[in-house]
């Protein structure tokens, strides 16, 4: 779909469908009541009636509105004028987008943004609604061998603001939108692909394939043998399992000059999970090939930086590899050595997750990195301490974690910090080496960034534990597609 920004009388346009708000209890948003003035009073009359009330995802589609040169109105319920935020308006915006590719319009002109919404400014109003309008209209379809068919799609919307002035700052916030949008899609497609089809072979030809996609943009790939002559052992013991082979796929994105030091983000891209030899019981158990999805964002923020073009340098690291039980697997008990040196015993082949990432942390201190961000689908506990509405953070440096939850407010793609204290390290000792991978069960969140803490002293660092943001089960089960928008503002600040 294509998105443009205009400013001037949206009463008088001639449009597809004028997408206009109402609140709670029956209040007429400002462009309501102007097509209600040209109308004589139409919109009024219908809202008198009690065909709406203005709550809260309510929405009338009107033909034919006297004194209009638009073939339809749409009406949408925003709620109370004084609690309309952020999250209301995206939800609003992707309801409306949804609604409207299953009429006629193929066009249409959307004037919420015009609303005042709670601490937001143009800029992100604009966002906000491509964002919602790409991500609701988002589709997997790659395995059916029958897609689904919009007779008439949307095919094109025009976000209504107020002044010519900005006409600038709302384009850029459509490249912005649009960028973050088809990241965040790539993250799906890949979260959402099964185990059979996305492993690291996979996500390493992707890599390849994006380097040749973006000229600004360089892939490294290490194979598992590499990987084991280097002495990453942690990774090598959760890899070595499978009958497919482990990567460690680096993608540099060189925008900023070239002796910047990048930013990192580190993946887990686990892509399947069965827990190995501490195997994973049978229900539910496929929701574990989303346990990329820390891999897969990153590989949307590669995508969004580089559609961007963002002035800075970034670098994204996948530790690609499949936890299976088999004679090779490792087993409970095992002790292994990792890249960095420290001696590991693997209490529970299950808590895979941070021994690959480990070994990719201490890899990373070769790019000698400004910061170093790791995503993962790391702990089942942070579904408990923050449900699915927060990914957990955890960091060595308060200054970047509270950038990351500013960068978060600023993306509406929220987070919650947890803390890392010396105390919780005890969870972690062992009798043999030189610490367990197992904390227990009590602040099982909180021990496995404890135990990523021990392999990143030499640098900034936070953790990002996706596990309960980046799918959904249910009926609904797919991948979210977040924590892109989080990353890529990280990016875009760091970039002006
Ligand atoms: N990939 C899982 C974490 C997970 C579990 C995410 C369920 C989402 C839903 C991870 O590798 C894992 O198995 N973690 C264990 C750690 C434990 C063995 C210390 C967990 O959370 O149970
Ligand atoms: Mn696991
Ligand atoms: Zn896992």
């Amino acid at each position: 779909m294509e998105f443009f920004v205009k400013s001037g009388n949206p009463e008088k346009q001639k449009t597809g469908c004028l997408i206009v708000g109402v609140f709670e209890s029956r209040k007429l948003s400002a462009p309501a009541q102007q097509i209600d003035d040209i109308s004589e009073g139409y919109i009024n009359a219908i809202v008198k009636r009690g065909d709406m009330e203005g709550k809260f995802g309510q929405t009338l589609l009107l033909h034919n509105v006297p004194g209009t040169s638009c073939d339809r109105v749409l009406l949408v319920g925003c709620g109370k004028e004084r609690e309309f935020d952020a999250i209301k308006y995206k939800k609003i915006s992707g309801k409306v987008i949804k609604l409207l590719n299953e009429t006629g319009a193929t066009e249409a002109i959307n004037t919420l943004p015009l609303l005042n919404i709670k601490g937001q400014e143009l800029y992100s109003k604009v966002r906000f609604a491509v964002e919602a309008a790409n991500n609701s209209l988002y589709l997997f379809e790659q395995l059916k061998s029958e897609k689904s068919e919009t007779r008439r799609p949307l095919r094109k919307m025009t976000l209504f603001i107020e002044s010519r002035a900005d006409l600038a700052e709302g384009e850029k916030a459509i490249n912005h939108a649009c960028a973050i949008t088809a990241g965040q899609s790539l993250t799906r497609d890949l979260a959402n692909l099964p185990g059979n089809i996305c492993n690291p072979t996979y996500l390493a030809n992707l890599a390849e394939d994006l380097a040749k996609e973006y000229s600004s943009l360089n892939t490294n790939i290490l194979d598992e043998s590499e990987l084991k002559e280097m002495g990453a052992g942690a990774f090598v013991s959760v890899s070595q399992g499978s009958d497919q082979p482990g990567k460690l796929i680096c993608m540099e994105y060189n925008g900023g000059d070239k002796g910047d030091k990048p930013l990192v983000f580190v993946g887990k891209g686990i892509t399947f999970d069965t827990g190995g030899i501490s195997l994973k019981p049978g229900a539910g158990m496929d929701e574990m090939k989303f346990d990329m999805g820390g891999a897969a964002s990153v590989f949307g923020l590669i995508k969004s930086v580089s559609e961007m073009g963002l002035p800075i340098n970034v670098v994204g690291v996948v530790a690609a590899a499949e936890n299976m039980p088999s004679g090779g697997a490792s087993r409970p008990g095992d002790v292994v050595t990792s890249l960095s040196g420290k001696t590991i015993e693997i209490l529970n082949t299950d808590a895979e997750g941070r021994l690959v990432l480990c070994d990719a942390l201490t890899y990373v201190e070769k790019y000698d990195p400004e910061i170093v961000i790791d995503i993962a689908t790391l702990t089942g506990a942070v579904i408990i301490a923050l449900g699915h509405e927060a990914s957990g953070v955890m960091s060595n440096n308060n200054a970047l974690a509270n950038e990351i939850e500013n960068a978060s407010d600023m993306a509406n793609d929220r987070v919650w910090r947890l803390p890392i204290w010396d105390e919780y390290h005890e969870q972690l000792k062992s009798n043999v080496a030189d610490f367990t991978n197992l904390g227990g069960r009590p602040a099982g969140t909180i021990t496995a960034g404890c135990f990523l803490s021990k392999f990143t002293k030499k640098y900034r660092w936070a953790h990002i534990d996706i596990a309960g943001t980046a799918w959904k089960s249910g009926a609904d089960k797919g991948a979210t597609g977040r924590p892109v928008p989080l990353l890529s503002q990280i990016v875009i600040n760091r970039a002006k």
